[in-house]
């Protein structure tokens, strides 16, 4: 039987964290949501629970998003 994917993350599907299966869309939604860190980020998803690769990816993230907050 072929994995299947779920649909969202089908179209949304630039992986942040491979371990935990999250996409830069749920961070975004996390960011969207108030999380202002990637603590509060990995007790959401789960991203950066695992390996931690991802933990500088996230904090990129979270980092530009605070870049276009300031500009705005
Ligand atoms: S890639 Fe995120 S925990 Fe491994």
């Amino acid at each position: 039987m072929p994995y299947l994917i779920p649909l969202r993350k089908a179209v949304h599907a630039m992986y942040v964290c491979v371990c935990e299966a999250v996409t830069e869309h749920d961070v975004h939604a996390c960011i969207a949501a108030g999380a202002k860190s990637a603590r509060q980020i990995r007790d959401i998803t789960g991203a950066g629970r695992d390996c931690a690769t991802c933990v500088r990816k996230i904090c990129a993230i979270l980092k530009r998003s605070e870049e276009l907050v300031a500009i705005a």
